[in-house]
């Protein structure tokens, strides 16, 4: 790919795509898939794929209408989507040649329950693809700011029932990954994702200042405000809104982008 601005070139967005696009998926299963990202990600970048399975638990009304729209989304294409909680797959052992789980580590209320499950319906010498960001190491004054906004987001979702928990450290994640005993382990670290390589504002985004991406922060962060208006308790309330605005505040200052993340090869 060719003029690639200089953020995006300098990552390892570049290999991971060059490393998927040797992997034959076959048929896949995208565990807490939301709206379908990642299944747009291996679309774009798998060598080939039969058909993608996408599951997740929707805990919200919002999740329940993204997963309705992803379901239009993809229509026409070998695509399907399911409501189901990845700790009880509904599928036989062996079922998927691939499984795969994106940005959703931190969002399970057992890790060990889901990755269990995956690994059963996933056949022997089959593909386990898994990315999460991470939260430490060297990230930019725009990636501290994206990761304030997420913690906080990740507070109000708490309150609200909604397990999310904080962005892992990188070996948090590295410990997760090694109980799988995967075979053939290869481990990918980037800036940025696939996806960047296809993005339409990729050099627009070069700047973490820029007005869309500073915009798409404030939505996000306003989306929340409405989210816990009828939250019962008026002084968490108070004090979450507050610290949204300061966060708004931050996000002019500094810009925003997203974390850097592992994305883990492997195979059962
Ligand atoms: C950040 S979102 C999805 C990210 C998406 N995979 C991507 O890469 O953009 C995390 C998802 O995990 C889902 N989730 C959390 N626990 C789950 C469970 N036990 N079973 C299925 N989905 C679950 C949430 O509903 C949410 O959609």
């Amino acid at each position: 790919m060719t003029n690639l601005p200089k953020g995006v070139a300098s990552s390892n967005a570049g290999v991971i795509a060059k490393r998927l696009g040797t992997v034959s998926g076959d048929r896949i299963l995208d565990v807490a898939t939301g709206k379908g990202t990642f299944i747009d990600t291996l679309m774009k970048t798998l060598k080939d794929y039969d058909s993608f399975v996408g599951i997740d638990y929707c805990p919200s009304a919002t999740s329940r209408e993204e997963m309705e729209s992803a379901k239009k989304r993809f229509e026409g294409m070998p695509v399907r989507f399911f409501e189901m909680n990845a700790e009880t797959l509904k599928f036989e052992d062996g079922s998927f040649d691939t499984v795969c789980i994106s940005h959703s580590l931190h969002h399970l209320a057992n890790i060990d329950m889901v990755l269990t499950e995956m690994k059963r319906v996933l056949r022997t010498c089959g593909n386990f693809i898994l990315q999460e960001a991470y939260c430490d190491g060297d990230q930019t004054e725009a990636q501290k700011s994206e990761r304030l906004q997420h913690e906080w987001g990740a507070r109000i979702d708490s309150l609200l029932g909604i397990t999310h928990n904080k962005t892992f450290t990188k070996q948090r994640i590295m410990n997760i990954v090694n109980s799988l005993e995967l075979r053939e382990l290869e481990v990918y670290d980037s800036t940025h994702s696939v996806d960047c390589l296809f993005c339409e504002r990729k050099h627009e985004c070069e700047d973490p200042k820029n007005q869309a991406t500073y915009h798409d922060s404030i939505k996000e962060i306003d989306d929340a405000f409405r989210e816990i208006e009828n939250y019962p308790n008026l002084e968490i309330r108070n004090h979450l809104k507050d610290e949204g605005e300061r966060i708004k505040e931050t996000i002019a200052k500094s810009g925003a982008a997203s974390a850097s993340f592992l994305l883990i090869i492997g195979k059962t």
